[in-house]
């Protein structure tokens, strides 16, 4: 069985158990949303494997938490995620890296960046990768009044759904700076989940493609949430290295939504007792 089809399958069974209508990007079609057949074909191909997890017992799904800085999973799941950009010259490069391997990844992007850039938002959407907010102007939110908070999210929002027909559904403050004041009103307000990280480049400091890409490799774990900026050259120039030693050391990459989603999966299954690595099994 393909990789692909297994997360495939793994995030229309999350899909099924989510309640109400958060739109989650999924294999570069959009947003998925409306009843659950809807769902399900979306997400893949029509020979989905069969999932383990009995449809008809009724169960709750597991919380959504506020704010993620890695997501406990079964098996070696990762996520990718680009911030502060986009950048005309330097994101097109990491999408050609990052498409001649089939990696997808979640790019936070600066709303006053995407405003000059929709024609790269709608090649991230259709290449399958996840579009989040990254404030407008890079502003340290816990310092800003709340209707400059509201402003930030909004206009970058309205940017992103303008360029790809869909508003983002999560968010990382700029500098990881936020409260769990802010994080609540985020979520349960905007329906924006906060992402911070597990894995930091720190490629901001080293402009050095070898040691970013050595801070990483080190880092990452099953779960992870790494952090980079496309806004430099050496992190991008670090990339080819970094991805195919994970995906030699056996890691999947996944969008952080889809991440969030096989985690849910695995909590729910967890409390009914069903091994859920039966159907995400890295490698299979
Ligand atoms: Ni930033």
């Amino acid at each position: 069985m393909k990789s692909a089809q297994v997360i495939a399958a793994a995030v229309a069974l999350s899909l099924l158990l989510l309640a109400g209508c958060r739109t989650v990007p999924v294999d570069g079609q959009g947003a998925v949303e409306g009843d659950a057949a809807e769902q399900a074909q979306a997400v893949g191909p029509a020979d989905l494997p069969v999932v383990r997890v009995a449809p008809s017992r009724p169960a709750p799904a597991a919380p959504l938490e506020h704010q993620y800085r890695e997501v406990p999973v079964n098996g070696a799941y990762v996520a990718l995620t680009f911030d502060d950009g986009p950048s005309a010259r330097q994101t097109p490069r990491l999408l050609d890296i990052l498409e001649a391997r089939g990696i997808r990844a979640t790019f936070f992007v600066v709303g006053q960046r995407a405003a000059a850039h929709p024609t790269i938002l709608r090649r991230m959407a259709a290449e399958g990768h996840e579009i989040a907010n990254h404030t407008w102007n890079h502003g340290r939110l816990p310092d800003l009044s709340h209707d400059a908070v509201r402003r930030q999210i909004h206009m970058t929002n309205e940017v992103i759904r303008a360029a790809v027909g869909e508003v983002p559904v999560l968010m990382r403050p700029p500098y990881g700076k936020t409260t769990p004041h802010l994080n609540r009103w985020l979520s349960e307000d905007q329906g924006l989940t906060v992402i911070l990280w597990s894995v930091d480049s720190q490629d901001w400091k080293y402009r050095d493609p070898e040691r970013v890409q050595r801070e990483i490799v080190a880092r990452t774990k099953p779960g992870a949430i790494i952090l980079a900026h496309d806004i430099h050259p050496t992190t991008v120039a670090a990339m080819p290295a970094t991805l195919d030693k994970l995906t030699a050391a056996g890691f999947q990459f996944v969008t952080v939504s889809e991440l969030i989603a096989l985690g849910r999966v695995q909590q729910l299954s967890s409390a009914h007792g069903e091994p859920v690595g039966a159907f995400i099994q890295p490698g299979e």
